[in-house]
């Protein structure tokens, strides 16, 4: 079973990665090939357009501001599971793609339990266990992962509410809210923490590199496995290095201001 996934998600790794290119220059490294940015941007695309259709047929208030986007009410409704269906395909490969690298270690547990430090920026680099995803990363992933089955089971019963019993239509309707409200808020974490949260990490869903430096603060094992070098080390180098510079700048400058009260040499070069 896995055999036949790997093979299948190597040849559609392949067969994307021709329709873009991803070039990490130096101090970068390769985080996302095409495929993956492929499918997220999909999966993320057919998310906020079954959000938006979903939310316009939900709520009364919503249906007047939103219906007009999409040629009007029943447009909307008869765009809704559509939308969702083909949410669900594209995760569906993604879960594929993903589902190697997002599997549950000792690590995520540990992950977990530091929680509060991590949203409170606490350390200046992440614990050195913290590989390709950290345990709030796989936490989300598989979160819509469960989301998407209850959404595809919870929809089809809603899409086909005149040949299912009464009772399953009503329990579809609590399911498919409850499902839409939790991945809402997964959702907004998910942009502040892919975003502004963390500089640096938005580009690696576009061009498909991050820095040598958010890899080695943000996912230490992995930039161990994937430069053979050690995080700390590199951290604690890159910091003396930046340090050091800033200390030959205040130098420099503090050199300018008494030539200037000497009388005005002119200015040495900045070392
Ligand atoms: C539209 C705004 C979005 C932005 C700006 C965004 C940004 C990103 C970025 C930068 C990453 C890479 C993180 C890393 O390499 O560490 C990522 C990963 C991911 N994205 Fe998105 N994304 C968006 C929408 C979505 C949507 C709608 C979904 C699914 C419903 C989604 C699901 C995921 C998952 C599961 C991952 C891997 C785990 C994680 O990093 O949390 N994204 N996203």
């Amino acid at each position: 079973m896995s055999g036949t996934v790997e093979r299948f998600d190597e040849k559609a790794r392949r067969e994307v990665g021709g329709w873009g290119r991803t070039t990490a220059r130096r101090g970068e490294l390769l985080r996302h090939p095409v495929y993956t940015r492929f499918l997220h941007w999909s999966v993320a695309i057919f998310f906020v357009l079954s959000l938006l259709t979903g939310f316009a047929i939900y709520s009364p208030w919503l249906y007047s501001w939103l219906t007009p986007l999409f040629g009007g009410g029943p447009m909307t409704r008869f765009l809704h599971p559509w939308f969702g269906l083909l949410f669900d395909v594209a995760f569906f490969f993604q879960f594929l793609n993903w589902f190697a690298p997002m599997t549950w270690t000792k690590a995520d547990s540990r992950w977990m339990r530091r929680l509060k430090a991590y949203a409170t920026n606490e350390a200046k680099v992440e614990p050195e266990d913290v590989g390709f995803f950290n345990g709030g990363q796989k936490l989300y992933f598989w979160l819509i992962a469960a989301s998407a089955v209850l959404f595809l089971i919870s929809g089809l019963l809603l899409w086909f509410d005149d040949t299912v019993p009464r009772w399953s239509v009503a329990v579809s309707y609590v399911v498919h809210d409850i499902a839409a409200l939790v991945m809402l808020a997964g959702f907004v974490i998910h942009i502040y923490e892919g975003t502004a949260a963390q500089p640096g990490t938005f580009r690696s869903m576009i061009d498909g590199t991050v820095s040598r430096a958010w890899a080695w603060t943000h996912h230490p094992a992995w930039y161990r496995e994937a430069t053979g070098r050690d995080p700390r080390e590199d951290y604690e180098r890159e910091r003396r290095r930046l340090l050091e510079r800033e200390r030959a700048v205040e130098a420099w400058e503090r050199e300018q201001d008494a030539r200037e009260l000497d009388g005005g040499a002119g200015p040495r070069e900045l070392p």
